[in-house]
């Protein structure tokens, strides 16, 4: 426990933590973005789900993960303490880090900085926060319904997800929200892959491409829900 510690007090130790945790949370927004596409499914036209909605489905059957060997909602439980965890260790060290480097800043750091930082790099950290802010918001709005239009009703996201939609500003700061978790996404996996130990004049040409790749389908995925309700294209 004692040498867990110690590296976790580290500076590399942060790194590689906040490595494995955005590791983690980049699967996790892949998969919930993957998932969130059967808003597009519309209903089951036959068999046990007839007339149900695709997605509705899907949410009832998150709950039913590892049955019969596990109780109801058990694996869904299980996976909610570990994001819990992984999202509150990624701030810490992030906190943590910044104050860090803060203390190390030369005293004429400007320069420095037009060089080194890129747009998403001097985004991340206040971009870090309205992300946490946002899914604070998401977490009351879509699964406690305490937030947003009247109307919402447990196990039924697609209704849940339609009504919110219909409100422009809450389909603008989803807009938003996704736009910024987006360049995060792009910046995080690029240090990622630096915590990792993967650079170098070959292969960072391949990091940048992979960063950019999948940061914009996960943006896009996420950007076009709200959208494709506005639009009309999902009532
Ligand atoms: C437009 C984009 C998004 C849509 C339409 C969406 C939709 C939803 C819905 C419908 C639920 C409730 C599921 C249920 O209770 O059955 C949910 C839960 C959740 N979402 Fe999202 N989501 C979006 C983006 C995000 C993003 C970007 C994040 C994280 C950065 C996120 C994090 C979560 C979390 C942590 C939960 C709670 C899971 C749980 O423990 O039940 N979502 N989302």
């Amino acid at each position: 426990m004692g040498s867990i510690g110690q590296f976790y007090r580290s500076t590399l130790g942060k790194k590689a933590v906040m490595a494995v945790t955005g590791l983690l949370l980049f699967g996790f927004v892949l998969v919930h973005m993957a998932g969130n596409l059967k808003l597009y499914m519309g209903k089951y036209e036959e068999g046990v789900h007839a007339g149900e909605y695709a997605i509705n489905v899907y949410g009832a059957w998150l709950r039913e993960l590892g049955s019969p060997a596990l109780p109801h909602g058990a694996a869904l439980w299980i996976f909610r303490v570990v994001l819990l965890a992984a999202v509150l260790l990624h701030m810490h060290c992030a906190w943590v880090l910044t104050r860090l480097s803060w203390a190390a800043r030369p005293v004429d750091y400007r320069r420095r900085d037009v060089i080194q930082a890129t747009y998403a790099s001097r985004t991340v950290r206040w971009g870090g926060v309205i992300i946490a802010l946002f899914v604070l918001y998401h977490l009351a709005h879509l699964t406690l319904g305490a937030v947003g239009p009247d109307g919402f009703e447990h196990l039924r996201p697609y209704e849940n997800i339609v009504l919110g939609f219909q409100v422009p500003w809450i389909a603008g700061f989803y807009i938003v929200a996704n736009a910024m978790l987006g360049l995060h996404l792009y910046h995080g996996l690029w240090s990622m892959f630096q915590s990792l130990g993967w650079n170098g004049p070959t292969l960072n040409p391949w990091r940048k491409r992979f960063a950019v790749a999948f940061a914009a389908i996960v943006t896009a995925g996420n950007v076009s829900f709200p959208l494709a309700v506005l639009g009309g294209l999902v009532r």
